[in-house]
Parts: structure tokens; sequence; C-alpha cells
């Protein structure tokens, strides 16, 4: 065997190696259960109480209830007081464990020593800093944005400061006990450049750097960003779920499923290949001005053809 010859079965047989190493790894994302197993004791083997921002639907409600079906107290913290204390009966109804409800708003300021000496007391287990919000329901361009100056206070507020408030607040009991859970909930839009997006997309992306850092950084606990496409809940004008859009029960039982498959997931196998998809496609073809006209009309067309419409906008007025 000559020399070129080696060379090109050397060559032949790194390739091999690489696509099946990538192959191994894909497959561990189709069947995480199996690769990342979790127990049924392993959310209260973390601590006693759950706390999820943002708990009174959506997403954030979900994992609330999920959480407290794995035997964990949780306290659900959100602006409504009506629906957080509904939320509260309906998971004390059904799963006969222990709900607090703190009412407040992560947009203001000074809002975190209050809910510091709230949770003082508590063995947390597990925290989900779910809370955040689109700085517009219609995407626009940055300088487009209403009333920009108070978004940026706002998207920034509630979807960058309000994670890391709570991680100051609740991660040195954590430390001190060598165990815990923090689930950082980030978008998929933060997988690229996204205009029209750029505050949010942006701010999401803070979420995930933010939750690889710290998971670098506290070993001994699982630290990980969580980052979705689309669920169906009020931010997503309650899209019809189907295809790559989730109900937020299904999400989250999918997404505690990859818990511990490292510091950031896409939390189901569609999102991951969803996310896989948009990263390989050229930036130059999603930034064009077609694309992003196609984008908004895309957004106006579904939120018109939607009978919800006007209620949810009228919600998400009062979010802003
Ligand atoms: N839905 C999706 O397709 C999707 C996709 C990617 C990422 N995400 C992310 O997932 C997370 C949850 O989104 P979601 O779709 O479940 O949203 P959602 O249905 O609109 O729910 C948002 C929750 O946050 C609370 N909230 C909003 N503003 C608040 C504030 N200023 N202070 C305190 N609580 C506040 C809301 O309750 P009140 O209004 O009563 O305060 C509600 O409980 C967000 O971080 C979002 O960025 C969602």
């Amino acid at each position: 065997m000559d020399l070129r010859e080696l060379f090109f079965i050397s060559l032949g047989a790194a390739v091999v190696v690489y696509y099946g190493v990538k192959l191994l790894l894909f497959s561990r994302m189709l069947f995480p259960k199996m690769w990342f197993p979790v127990s049924k004791s392993f959310f209260t083997s973390m601590g006693e109480w759950a706390v999820v921002t943002g708990a009174s639907e959506g997403i954030g409600r979900a994992y609330a209830f999920v959480l407290a079906e794995q035997g964990m107290n949780v306290v659900i913290m959100s602006r409504t007081k009506v629906t957080l204390d509904q939320v509260a009966k309906e998971i004390g109804d059904t799963t006969g464990q222990r709900v607090k409800v703190i009412v407040t708003d992560f947009i203001k300021e000074n809002i975190f020593s209050e809910i510091e000496d709230e949770l003082r007391d508590l063995n947390i287990g597990v925290l989900v800093n779910n809370v955040g919000l689109l700085p517009s329901f219609i995407p626009c361009k940055f300088l487009d944005c209403a009333e920009l100056d108070q978004t940026i206070t706002k998207v920034i507020n509630c979807n960058v400061k309000t994670m890391a408030k709570m991680c100051k607040i609740i991660l040195p009991g954590m430390e001190k006990r060598g165990k815990g859970v923090i689930v950082n909930i980030s978008s998929g839009v933060a997988s690229i450049p996204f205009p029209l997006y750029t505050l949010y997309a942006a701010s999401k992306v803070f979420v995930e750097r933010f939750s690889q850092g710290l998971q670098a950084e506290y070993k001994g606990i699982i630290i990980q960003a969580v980052a979705p496409f689309g669920v169906s809940t009020r931010m997503a004008a309650y899209q019809q779920t189907g295809g790559v859009t989730f109900s937020p029960e299904d999400f989250v039982k999918s997404a505690l499923q990859y818990l511990r498959a490292g510091d950031k997931t896409h939390g189901s196998i569609c999102h991951i290949v969803l996310g896989w998809l948009l990263q390989s496609i050229p930036l130059k073809i999603l930034h064009a001005e077609s694309m992003l006209h196609k984008l908004q009309d895309y957004v106006k067309k579904k939120l018109t053809q939607k009978a919800s419409i006007s209620a949810s906008r009228a919600t998400f007025e009062n979010v802003l």
C-alpha cells in the first residue's frame, strides 16, 4: 500500500467515525428516556419546593402542574392574582401538593427583596425561569416597536434581569445542598440572528449563554436553557397544535425528558430538527428583504385567521 492509498483510507475512516459519532449523538435525542432517564423520585430528591415564574398560564403553568404531579410543592408567580389562585386550586385539588402564590410584576424595579423574603424558608429544589415577553405581537423592525423606551425596559427586565435575580436568590441554597435544577426558558429564535424579533431573540441569547456559563460554574446543579419553537399559548396567539406546535403540557413533558441532555435543549425531537434546519439555511437567504416581508405577512395572516384575535391583542396590550 503506497502513501497516497493510506492517506485516502485514513481520510475515509475519519469521515465514517465522525458521522458515526454524530449519528450516535442524534440517536440519543431520539430516545431521551433511554439515554437520559429521570427516576420517579428525582425531582423530590432535589428539594421540597419548585419555583416557577410566569406560571398563571402557558408553559409556566404546565411546568408547575408537572412538577406538582412529581410530588413537589410549587411556588407560582405572575401579575394576576385571580388566575394564580385558580391555578393554585387546580394544582392542589389534582395533586394534593401545597401551592404558594406570589403576585408580582417582573417589569417593575425593586421587587426582588420582597420575593427573597417570601422564599427564604423554603427548601427549593427546582427553579423554572419561564417568564418572558415579546416586544411586539406582530414582528417588526427595532425602531418600529411601539413605545420603544418602555418596551426595551420591559423585555430586558422580564426576559433577562428576572432570570439572573431569581438565580441570585435561589442558587445559594442549591449550592449549599449540592443539588438542584434550574431551567431557563429561551426560544428557538435565539438559534440565529433573527430580524424582526431582534430584541426578543437577543434577550434569549443572553438566557442561553447565562445558563451555559452558570452550568460550567456550578457542576453539581443541573442548569439548562430550554429553547422551544412553537407552543400554543397566549404569546403564540394560541396557534393550532399539531405539526411543530405543541400544547404547553405536551411540550413540558417532552422537555423534561431532555433535562439531563446538557446545558441547552430545544426540548423535543421536532424542535431539535427545526433548530438544526434553521441553522443550515444561509443567513443571506433568511435575512433577504423578501423573506422578512413573508414572515411579517405570515404572522399577520395567522393572527387575523384567529377568531380570538381581538381577545389576544387586548390581553397582550395589558402585558405591554
Ligand atoms: N409560546 C411559544 O411558542 C414560545 C416559544 C419560544 C419561547 N417561549 C418562551 O416561553 C416562556 C413562556 O411563554 P408562554 O408562551 O407560556 O407565554 P404566555 O402564555 O404569554 O404566559 C406568560 C406568563 O408570564 C406571566 N407574565 C407575563 N408578564 C409578566 C410580568 N411582567 N410579571 C410577571 N408575570 C408575567 C403571565 O401571567 P400574567 O399576565 O398574569 O402576569 C403568564 O403566566 C417565555 O419566556 C417565552 O419567551 C414561548
